[in-house]
């Protein structure tokens, strides 16, 4: 396995792969990786010739009152579970690696960003799209795997490789859980135990509310969507949001809806969790 520091020393990497017909497959992580990042590595393993892991705490999608300075970190664990899931490439530049002091320019999807976590969280996606064009730029990737814990996000990157033309294939990966259905997250890492267990009203509320959207279709989705908030508010978190929205704009459902985003960001203590189901409306 590789590890490049640097921008360049990737790009070149990239370009005399693709030169010499390899498939590249991508997989964008801010580190302190778990078996969800791990599905992911996986599932490009499968489809790719090279796997390049990039790990990158990236500070343009943090607010100024975020987690940028304690977001977990922990290189050489995350260097085992790349070459236990057969990466052939790390990426992990230092900040100043990966931006220019006085770089200038955003890529910024502006209509499925601006809702659920775009309304508190206004900067983030920009970052994140800016990010991630950028390591497109430099890996080269004919595929590139996001997972569906981050469903918003996933949107967001589709929607800017649709506009902007970007000739890479974007794959979703099923969101990992533990056992006791707490989606993986390496902001997990915050919780206390009380908190931890606390939180496994998210999933037990979403499993309960998807259901019932399939049996009774979102005639009834608002009044759930208050008995998911009430449940949770319970339980101890502070409800950040619960939204079911079209998968097609992040609109509110219609009639014509054939998919539903039913979304949800809580806060336990001082940690911010999101969970999603993705429902098929009939
Ligand atoms: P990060 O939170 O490290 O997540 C990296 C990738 O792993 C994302 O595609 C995310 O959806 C996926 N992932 C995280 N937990 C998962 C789980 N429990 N099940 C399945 N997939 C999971 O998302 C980011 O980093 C950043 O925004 C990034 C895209 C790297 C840009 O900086």
């Amino acid at each position: 396995m590789e590890i490049f520091k640097t921008a360049a020393e990737l790009q070149k990497f990239a370009l005399d792969a693709k030169r010499s017909g390899k498939i590249i497959g991508l997989v964008p992580t801010m580190g302190y990786l778990h078996a969800g990042h791990a599905s992911l590595i996986d599932i490009a393993r499968k489809k790719a010739d090279i796997v390049i892991v990039s790990i990158f705490v990236n500070p343009t999608q943090f607010g100024p009152t975020e987690d940028l300075d304690k977001y977990p970190r922990d290189f050489e664990h995350d260097l085992e579970l790349c070459t236990q899931h057969g990466a052939d490439v790390i990426y992990a530049p230092a900040p100043d690696a990966m931006y220019e002091a006085d770089a200038s320019t955003w890529v910024e999807e502006v209509k499925l960003s601006k809702v659920l976590c775009g309304v508190s969280r206004p900067i983030h996606f920009r970052g994140v799209t800016t990010v991630v064009a950028k390591l497109f730029n430099l890996t080269l990737p004919d595929i590139a795997v996001f997972g569906e814990k981050d469903a918003q996000q996933l949107l967001v990157i589709k929607r800017m490789v649709r506009d902007l033309n970007f000739p890479v294939e974007i794959i979703a990966a099923p969101l990992v859980r533990q056992n006791d259905g707490l989606a993986l997250s390496s902001r997990n890492r915050y919780l206390s135990e009380t908190e931890k267990s606390n939180a496994l009203v998210l999933s037990q509320s979403l499993y309960a509310a998807r259901g019932a959207i399939e049996s009774h279709g979102l005639e009834g989705v608002d009044l759930i969507i208050e008995a998911m908030k009430e449940k949770i508010t319970a339980a101890g978190g502070r409800v950040d949001y619960v939204e079911a929205l079209d998968t097609a704009n992040l609109e509110p459902p219609t009639a014509e809806t054939k998919e539903v985003l039913l979304a949800l960001a809580v806060f336990f203590g001082t940690t911010r969790l999101i969970d999603n189901q993705i429902i098929q409306v009939k």
